[in-house]
């Protein structure tokens, strides 16, 4: 199968990442335990590891400030149920994946707070316009660093400037730019950044982390409490970071496979990875270009895309039959749809079938593209 669906999450894994899941699981597979026996000790020790190479590869604060997650909704879920209180106004953008724009909703619809959804222009989100967005009451800026609809970045470094100059928290979901699009936390006021492991890090399914910075220090509440390997004498989840947030068997054999991701991705350079990804698409936009019916969503600009793209079908060939054509008939994965962000297709004018989506990786190659493109030519001639 030719797989084009990586921004949902990466095919292949680097191989090191499959050997250290064989590896760990049959010999390592322990839950950890900071006074447990030996394979406890050393389950304990691989998920400082991880965080260790977490935080040097994003330069946080320090590495207890990276709390595991099972994936990014669970650290994006974490962080807003856990800053935003009654009363608080909250801004997000039309860009968002439902894993930010649901919880805001839910709570703005339970009468809680209110919101206010910024909207982007071409793919991209001004700076200005969320600082504008911003009141007195608003507590959190949460938006998304790369689009997994459109593939655009985002000026988060702008955006971070003008929420902290306002005093608000800022969360940045980095579910498509972890791996590819550098994020420098002592240079970006960020507060909170949530990532998975199983996209641009090349963990598998099942990891995820939420770093908390110095700002969210006794404003955020545990919204998931339980054993944490230690401290069981404590009546309330104990305080000490990074287990107040991490209650519960950790997913130790996950995150064993996402420090070898993270070595992979480090050794090669975000930007490497993002150029070849972006050198892909380029063959894709300049196909769409030159083909009748064809349209690439969102301003196209190589410097600021990450590797997923999204294109608007021709009359009479909706993203869903193509995708299914392309799966059955090409052996060829795609993601046509929605993609779990819909206020963005409401913009672009694609609600409700959505757009057909590719999303490349490090592992795709130029000729697996031209096939794709050949395929979709082929389907395009015989419905004309
Ligand atoms: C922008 C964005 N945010 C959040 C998520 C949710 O990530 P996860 O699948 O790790 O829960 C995704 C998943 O595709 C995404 O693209």
């Amino acid at each position: 199968m030719i797989y084009l669906d990586n921004a949902a999450t990466s095919f292949p894994k680097p191989e090191a990442v499959y050997q250290e899941l064989d590896r760990f699981a049959r010999r390592s597979l322990a839950n950890p335990g900071r006074a447990g026996h030996r394979m406890a000790m050393a389950a304990e020790k691989m998920l400082d590891d991880v965080r260790h190479a977490l935080n040097q590869f994003f330069r946080g604060e320090a590495p207890d400030r990276w709390i595991f997650t099972l994936n990014c909704t669970d650290a994006l879920n974490m962080a807003i149920k856990g800053i935003v209180q009654e009363g608080d106004h909250v801004v997000l953008t039309d860009l968002e994946h439902n894993s930010i724009s649901r919880p805001i909703r839910a709570l703005e619809k339970a009468g809680k707070i209110t919101s206010t959804r910024v909207v982007s222009r071409d793919g991209y989100v001004a700076a200005e316009d969320v600082a504008a967005a911003i009141t007195p009451k608003t507590t959190l800026v949460a938006m998304t660093h790369a689009s997994n609809v459109l593939g655009t970045v985002q000026p988060i470094a702008a955006v971070a400037q003008a929420v902290r100059a306002a005093g608000a928290l800022f969360l940045v979901d980095a579910a498509q730019s972890a791996g590819v699009v550098p994020i420098d936390l002592k240079a970006t006021p960020i507060d909170l950044l949530a990532l998975p492991g199983h996209k641009g890090l090349y963990g598998p399914t099942g990891t995820g982390a939420l770093y908390v910075g110095p700002r969210v220090d006794g404003r955020i509440r545990a919204w998931r409490e339980g054993g944490t390997g230690g401290d069981s004498s404590s009546e309330l989840q104990p305080t000490l970071r990074p287990y107040f947030l991490e209650g519960g068997s950790p997913n130790v054999l996950g995150l064993a496979g996402l420090g070898k991701g993270i070595a992979w991705v480090a050794e090669r350079g975000p930007d490497a990875l993002r150029k070849h990804e972006v050198g892909l698409l380029q063959q894709v936009v300049d196909w769409a270009g030159r083909s009748e019916g064809w349209r690439v969503a969102g301003r196209w600009d190589p410097e600021t895309h990450v590797g997923a793209l999204s294109l608007f079908t021709p009359d009479g060939l909706p993203p869903q039959d193509l995708a299914a054509i392309l799966d059955v008939t090409f052996d060829i994965a795609v993601r046509p749809g929605l993609h779990c962000a819909p206020y963005i297709h409401r913009n672009l004018g694609s609600f409700p079938d959505g757009l057909l989506r590719l999303s490349p990786s490090p592992f795709t190659t130029s000729d697996e593209i031209a096939q794709f493109l050949g395929a979709l030519s082929e389907i395009t001639a015989g419905v004309a």
